[in-house]
């Protein structure tokens, strides 16, 4: 078996019913009852080269895709599937790692975030960089929002005046981040800085 990762292309959209049907039997499996998106507005992902799909040859495996929210300063990372029988062998991990790159070069500006109560997509946007933040944090966009309207969770998100829900938003700020790499090269310059005078001291070098 070879799945190939890659930024789905025109030669994809024989698989948008598929990938739809497959998308909308896990959101029934989870109960969580969002609404099934159309065929169009997964093959629209598809032709502006905003989607990331997975294939074992000319099967299709798993997809996801990105939105821009808040005149593109927060992308997410939507609709993310693998088919049951590829499961548990790290293709959600491939094609979340694909999505990030494409959102950083689509949008390099933007923050990253998502909303979930999976566990392995809590583990994949750690690994990506990811935080747990509170919802005050990520887009404040309406049209967002309104995607959460047809969740089973919504009125707990009604009730709190979209401050909370059953998701745990997740976000990559590229700021923060270039700022703590910047923050920990420093600190390593500054270590070996340290390490360097020390046996020069002891040796007189
Ligand atoms: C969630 C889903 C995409 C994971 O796909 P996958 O290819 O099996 O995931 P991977 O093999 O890449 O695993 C990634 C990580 O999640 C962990 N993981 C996978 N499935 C898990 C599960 N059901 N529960 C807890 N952890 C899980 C893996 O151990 C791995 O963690 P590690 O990096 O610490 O080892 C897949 O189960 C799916 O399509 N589910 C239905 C749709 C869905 O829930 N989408 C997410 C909506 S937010």
């Amino acid at each position: 078996m070879k799945i190939d990762v890659m930024v789905a292309g025109e030669a994809h959209l024989r698989f948008v019913t598929q990938i739809n049907d497959a998308i909308d039997e896990a959101a029934k499996q989870r109960g969580t009852g969002i609404a099934r998106r159309t065929d169009e507005y997964i093959a629209d992902k598809i032709n502006s080269g905003k989607a990331i799909i997975a294939v074992n040859r000319d099967e299709f495996v798993g997809f996801c895709y990105i939105e821009s929210w808040g005149h593109d300063e927060f992308v997410a990372n939507s609709g993310l599937i693998v088919r049951p029988q590829y499961r548990g062998m790290g293709v959600a991990k491939r094609i979340k790692q694909a999505a990030f790159d494409l959102s950083r070069k689509r949008f390099p500006n933007a923050k990253l975030f998502g909303l979930t109560t999976g566990e392995a997509v809590m583990r994949i946007n750690t690994d990506l960089g990811y935080e747990p933040v509170t919802f005050a944090k990520l887009t404040d966009d309406e049209e967002f929002w309104q995607g959460c309207q047809s969740c089973v969770n919504y009125d707990v998100l009604q009730r709190t005046n979209l401050t909370k829900c059953l998701c745990t938003g997740m976000i990559y700020d590229p700021v923060k981040v270039a700022k703590k790499k910047a923050a920990e090269a420093e600190a390593a310059a500054e270590a070996k800085k340290k390490s360097g005078s020390f046996w020069s001291r002891l040796f007189g070098k």
